[in-house]
């Protein structure tokens, strides 16, 4: 249940859009170049941020190429980027994702079917409460292009993608959520004014991450 990504290319400006990276590509050189590039901007956001993630840049500075390699291909992870061209493109979105400067991302996790890889959409449903919820991860703005909408603009591309997803399953109802350090101030303005906030959630009670985050979800 692949989506074609360049369908949920975004225009923001002349030289802001944000891609859906493909989970492959044809041409083994273009595909190194993208894997290159989302280990690099990666890497950057936990050097750069450190303090917004739960991982450290110590931890994956050491993973190996088929690992980044497999967080692109993860059927249920879907890795967004802000790409800036220099000027309007009429390039295909790939061209795009290949000659831009990526400036920013967001990771899309389809939290329902990670919990549950093998069942089907109606077991899960019965099975958990979490049929349909998603969560964005990872979600970074390189400091030179801060202020300009990219981070808002990655939020609203992560929730168009996942509500494509159900809706090619034939739902409607999606639920969005998000993880937020405690004192993360820019990170919550931002959430608050997506329309994102603070719910309890019983399927987290027991995680660490519930000490040191505050769990948000889309309240549209
Ligand atoms: C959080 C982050 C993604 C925002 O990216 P961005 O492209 O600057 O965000 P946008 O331009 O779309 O959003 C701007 C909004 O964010 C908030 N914001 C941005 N910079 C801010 C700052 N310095 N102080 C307070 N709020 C700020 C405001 O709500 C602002 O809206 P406003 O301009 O109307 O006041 C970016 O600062 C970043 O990468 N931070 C480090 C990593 C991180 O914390 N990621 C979030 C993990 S949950």
């Amino acid at each position: 249940m692949f989506i074609i990504f360049h369908i949920y290319t975004m225009a923001l400006n002349p030289t802001y859009t944000i891609h859906i990276i493909p989970k492959s590509c044809s041409d083994p050189s273009s595909w190194a170049t993208l894997v290159a590039k989302q280990k690099a901007l990666r890497l950057l956001s936990l050097l750069t941020a450190p303090e917004s993630f739960s991982s450290t840049y110590e931890r994956e500075i050491v993973f190996t190429w088929a690992e980044w390699e497999a967080r692109l291909q993860h059927p249920f992870v879907y890795t967004l980027v802000a790409v800036k061209t220099p000027s309007a493109s009429n390039d295909s979105a790939l061209q795009d994702l290949i000659d831009g400067e990526w400036v920013g991302c967001s990771v899309l996790l389809d939290i329902s079917r990670l919990s549950n890889p093998s069942s089907s959409k109606t077991e899960i449903a019965e099975k958990s409460n979490l049929a349909g919820t998603f969560e964005i991860n990872g979600l970074f703005v390189s400091p030179e292009a801060r202020g300009h909408g990219l981070g808002g603009a990655l939020i609203e591309a992560s929730i168009s993608h996942a509500q494509g997803v159900v809706a090619q399953e034939g739902d409607e109802k999606v639920l969005v959520r998000a993880l937020v350090r405690r004192g993360n101030e820019q990170a919550l303005k931002l959430y608050g004014k997506m329309k994102f906030a603070a719910r309890h959630d019983p399927t987290m009670a027991n995680s660490m991450t519930n000490e040191d985050s505050i769990i948000l979800y889309m309240d549209r």
